[in-house]
């Protein structure tokens, strides 16, 4: 990340913005489970959400000097944080619950890479593992912001596929302004009632009655959210600039 991205994505602001909107929003009432890959923590805000919603979460930081300093602030919680890349993971295949990849992908250089990275997750989930994540839309903003700085968009309107062709089931991928969320299934069709409705068709049934999503464990989520929002003390701050790291 350029400096002023770096600043911004480590801003009070962009916190606020994290668990206040966006990861509300990106994890609806999906289940995590009990052992989470977060690939690109950068700064590590989204990292601060994640931990409080889980038993156990692996961060995973391309760029050493910010994997560094975020193992360093996160010493005895229940983060591990390892210097790594995506694309090449070095986990055993079928470890992990859930993998999130909260506006990171637009960092990865190339679509070959994300794609590559896409694999990558599919290989260390579980069958019936959750994908998870959101990126924003190719904006001007957005490409102010990454001047000097890696900028690959993803096009929601592709994306799903790109999930399909990694090995991915029934995925998900819905637009909001000028972002997306997504979400998809390691496994197979039968593992699938957690996911929402797809694009391709109306959803068949509440959310509330489908196995995996019930109304408690949807409860729990909100709940876990609200406590995980109040613990990191974030003012409900709302500049522009907190936007430009991810949003407008
Ligand atoms: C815009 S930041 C997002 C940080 C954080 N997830 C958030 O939403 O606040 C993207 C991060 O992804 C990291 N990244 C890029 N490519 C990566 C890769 N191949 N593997 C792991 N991390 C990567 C970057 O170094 C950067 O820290």
């Amino acid at each position: 990340m350029n400096e002023a991205h770096l600043r911004i994505c480590s801003s009070p602001e962009w916190a606020s913005y994290v668990a206040d909107e966006l990861m509300p929003w990106v994890l609806a009432s999906y289940e995590l489970g009990d052992d989470v890959l977060e690939l690109g923590p950068g700064p590590g805000l989204t990292t601060d959400v994640l931990r409080r919603l889980v038993p156990q979460l692996t961060a995973v930081e391309i760029d050493t000097s910010l994997a560094t300093q975020l193992a360093r602030r996160l010493v005895g919680t229940n983060v591990t944080v390892l210097p790594g890349d995506g694309t090449q993971l070095q986990f055993e295949a079928g470890r992990f619950s859930a993998v999130t990849l909260f506006t990171m992908l637009h960092h990865v250089p190339s679509a070959g890479l994300q794609d590559r990275l896409l694999a990558e997750v599919r290989r260390v989930l579980r069958p019936a593992g959750l994908v998870v994540g959101t990126d924003g839309l190719d904006t001007a903003q957005r490409r102010e912001v990454h001047v000097g700085d890696t900028f690959i968009p993803v096009d929601p309107a592709t994306f799903s596929d790109r999930l399909s062709a990694a090995g991915f089931t029934n995925p998900v991928v819905e637009q909001s302004g000028d972002r997306f969320r997504f979400a998809a299934l390691a496994g197979r069709q039968e593992h699938l009632q957690a996911l929402g409705p797809t694009r391709a068709g109306p959803d068949p049934e509440p959310r509330s009655r489908r196995k995996g999503v019930t109304p408690s464990s949807t409860t729990r989520l909100a709940e876990a959210i609200s406590k995980a929002i109040a613990a990191v003390e974030l003012a409900p701050l709302r500049s522009r600039i907190s936007r430009s790291c991810g949003r407008r």
